[in-house]
C-alpha cells in the first residue's frame, strides 16, 4: 500500500508531533515508512528519535551546494538564466541521504525552497521538486511530509500523486485562517482527499468550536488530539514523541487517527 500523505498547517500546531506519532506507530504494525522534513528549521529527525551521532549527518539537501551542483549542472546562487538540467537523476538520493531510526523509520531532510523573484527556477528548487516527484511517484513505500503552509515543494503534476493532506489545526482562529489557505491551495493542486485532525484540544468547549468551524470550511474531521504538556517536556528534553512519558491520550488519539488515515 504506497500511500503518500502530506501534512500542514500553521506553525507550532503539531505537524512535527503527528508525523513522528503516525510513523512510529505505523512502522511498529511492520509498515515501511519514510518521513520527510520539507519545513524551514527541521525537527522531524528529534521528534522520530534519530540518535545524536546520526543526526550530526541529516543536512538538509538544500544547503547541499556541491551535490545540487552536481546534478542540476548550475551552482546555487550563480545567478538565473544559467542552463541547467531540469530533471536532474534523483532516484538514488533518497536511499543515500536518509538515516534510519527506531522501527526502521526512515528520515530525509529536504529543507526548504528559497523564495526568489518571479517563481524561482533556481537548481535547489528544481532539485528538491524532482526529489518530492520522485518520492510521490516511485517510491513503494508510506511517506509523510512534513510541510510548510505554503505546499512550495509540490508542483502542479505531481500534487495530484498525494493520496491525503492531512491539515493540522489547533483552537485559534488562525490555525483555522491558515487551514482555510491550504485548503484553497490544496484545492488548486487537485489534491484528491483533504482532511483535518485538531489537536491541543483542552475542553469539550474547543473540542466544539473547532469542530464546528471544520464543518463550516468544510473540511472533515478524522480525529482530536487532547492537549497534554508532557509532549512539551519530552520535547524540551529532546525526547521522540513515541518515547515521551504520560501520553497515553495522545497515543490512543493518533492510533485511531491512523485506523481511518490509512486504509488498509
Ligand atoms: N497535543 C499537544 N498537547 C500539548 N502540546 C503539544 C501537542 N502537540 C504538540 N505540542 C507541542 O507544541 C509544540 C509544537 O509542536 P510541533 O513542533 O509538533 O509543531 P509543528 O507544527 O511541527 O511546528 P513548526 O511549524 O514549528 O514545525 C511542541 O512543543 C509540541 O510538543
Ligand atoms: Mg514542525
Amino acid at each position: 500500500m504506497p500511500l503518500k500523505i502530506a501534512v500542514s498547517g500553521k506553525g507550532g500546531v503539531g505537524k512535527t508531533t503527528v508525523v513522528a506519532l503516525l510513523a512510529r506507530m505505523l512502522a511498529r504494525d511492520g509498515v515501511k515508512v519514510l518521513v520527510v522534513d520539507a519545513d524551514p528549521s527541521p525537527s522531524l529527525a528529534v521528534a522520530v528519535g534519530i540518535p545524536r551521532k546520526d543526526r550530526e549527518r541529516m543536512k538538509p539537501l538544500s544547503t547541499m551546494l556541491d551535490l545540487i551542483e552536481e546534478r542540476t549542472g548550475v551552482k546555487p546562487g550563480s545567478g538565473y538564466g544559467g542552463m541547467f538540467k531540469m530533471n536532474p537523476e534523483v532516484g538514488d538520493l533518497t536511499e543515500s541521504l536518509s538515516v534510519e531510526g527506531p522501527d526502521k523509520v526512515e528520515v530525509l531532510v529536504l529543507g526548504t525552497i528559497q523564495k526568489g523573484g518571479n517563481g524561482c527556477y533556481c537548481p535547489e528548487s528544481t532539485l528538491l521538486r524532482r526529489v518530492m516527484d520522485h518520492l510521490l511517484l516511485e517510491e513503494d513505500e508510506v511517506v509523510f511530509m512534513d510541510m510548510e503552509a505554503g505546499l512550495e515543494h509540490l508542483g502542479r503534476g505531481t500534487a495530484r500523486s498525494v493520496d491525503a493532506m492531512l491539515i493540522v489545526v489547533e483552537p485559534g482562529a488562525r490555525s483555522l485562517e491558515t487551514a482555510a489557505s491550504i485548503k484553497r491551495l490544496a484545492e488548486d493542486l487537485k489534491i484528491k482527499k483533504l482532511v483535518a485532525v485538531s489537536n491541543k484540544i483542552a475542553s469539550p468547549e474547543e473540542s466544539q468550536v473547532v469542530s464546528a468551524k471544520l464543518r463550516e470550511m468544510g473540511l472533515e474531521q478524522l480525529g482530536e488530539i487532547p492537549r497534554n504538556d508532557n509532549l512539551v517536556k519530552a520535547d524540551l528534553e529532546g525526547v521522540a514523541v513515541f518515547d515521551a512519558k504520560g501520553i497515553d491520550d495522545v497515543k490512543a488519539a493518533v492510533s485511531a487517527l491512523k485506523a481511518k488515515l490509512v486504509v488498509r
